[in-house]
């Protein structure tokens, strides 16, 4: 077998791939976006544009940021299947470190990672996964990285490893943590410093996409037919003025565009909060995770009035997770 020389932490969602990795001592994060479509592209016009051209057994796949053909990944399926699989080489590439043998860890939701009847390991979905990345695949005209090793892990509750650990908690201490991704929420319960797993809960049917499906869809009613990509970008940068009429093509309609979004962030910000409520009632600390945090923040606080400040949304949420999971890699290394 050949001998992994780096290690990834890779969260792999539906709609993005956060990888994190140290360099020199140093942790280093990155977020590459899944856009990817069926056939290949033709060579860039430009020198310095890089086509990523690849193929999986008969079916060529390209990279394709703004295409209105991007493949969708927001299913649960996507956890087993060519576009993850894709997905994971094309963060690696995008690294930039020369291509060379690597083991990675990688996470699944918490409902495929654990039974739902009795919180065990679902080791068949683990499996499952590993051979699913263990895949032969090809980039044309470049090399792809060597999957050595695949290690799994589950989302969401390793995002706040090191903040319970820094924050004192006591050994009775309950913490929620929501992790709001692109096409699931995950939520579970910690009791003091990772003491214990109380409950797990997953829910595949709330997630951002609501608010970018929405966008998507004002969208093409302004004359402006958009991928995933480009309407979550317009999610995230409501605000900026410049942006928006860049990609909203009939100008009459922005601000009709923005209160369809803004609807749905309320809608959203309500599910999860009527959730969370059922899920964990009175916990003693909450955590937000994932790149939907910061747009149900404020319902989670309403609906945790009397926590005041210990609602905390984590620091740079959507990549917490795999920059935790490389840390908690990296210093069992060193203890090794
Ligand atoms: N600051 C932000 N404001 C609003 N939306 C954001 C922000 N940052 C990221 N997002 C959006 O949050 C969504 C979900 O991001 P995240 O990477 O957590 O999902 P995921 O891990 O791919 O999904 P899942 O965990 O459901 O598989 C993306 O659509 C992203 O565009
Ligand atoms: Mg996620």
């Amino acid at each position: 077998m050949t001998a992994a020389k780096l290690k990834f932490a890779i969260d792999d969602g539906s709609t993005n791939v956060k990888i994190s990795w140290i360099d020199n001592g140093e942790l280093k994060s990155l977020i590459s976006a899944n856009s990817f479509r069926k056939d290949w592209k033709s060579a860039a016009l430009l020198s310095d544009k890089r086509v990523f051209n690849y193929a999986i057994g008969a079916t060529k796949y390209t990279y394709d940021a703004t295409s209105d053909k991007a493949l969708s990944t927001t299913h649960v399926e996507y956890q087993y299947d060519d576009l993850n699989l894709l997905a994971v080489h094309h963060a690696l590439l995008k690294t930039g470190i020369e291509p060379c043998p690597v083991s990675i860890v990688v996470t699944l939701p918490i409902t495929e990672y654990y039974n739902a009847d009795d919180c065990q390991r679902n080791e068949a979905n683990i499996a499952r996964k590993k051979a699913n990345l263990m895949r032969d695949i090809s980039l044309n005209r470049g090399q792809l990285f060597q999957i050595v090793d695949v290690e799994v892990m589950p989302e969401s509750l390793p995002a706040v490893l090191t903040t319970l650990v820094d924050s004192g908690v006591s050994e009775f201490t309950k913490s929620l943590v929501i992790d709001l991704g692109g096409t699931t929420l995950d939520m579970g319960v910690v009791v003091g410093e990772f003491d214990e797993v109380s409950a797990v809960y997953g829910n595949a049917d709330i997630g951002v996409c609501m608010v970018t499906d929405a966008a998507r869809k004002a969208m093409a009613a302004a004359d402006s037919d958009a991928s995933y990509l480009v309407a979550s970008e317009l999610v995230k940068r409501r605000q900026d003025r410049d942006f928006v009429s860049e990609v909203v093509n009939d100008e009459s309609k922005i601000d009709w565009v923005l209160q369809k979004i803004e609807e749905k962030i309320q809608e959203l910000g309500a599910a999860v909060a009527y959730e969370a409520k059922i899920f964990a009632r009175n916990p003693n600390r909450v955590y937000l995770v994932g790149g939907g945090a910061p747009l149900i923040a404020d319902a989670v606080r309403e609906a945790y009035a009397t926590l005041g400040d210990k609602v905390m949304l984590v620091s740079q949420a959507q990549s917490a997770l795999a920059r935790e999971i490389c840390c908690y890699h990296a210093e069992d290394a060193d203890a090794a």
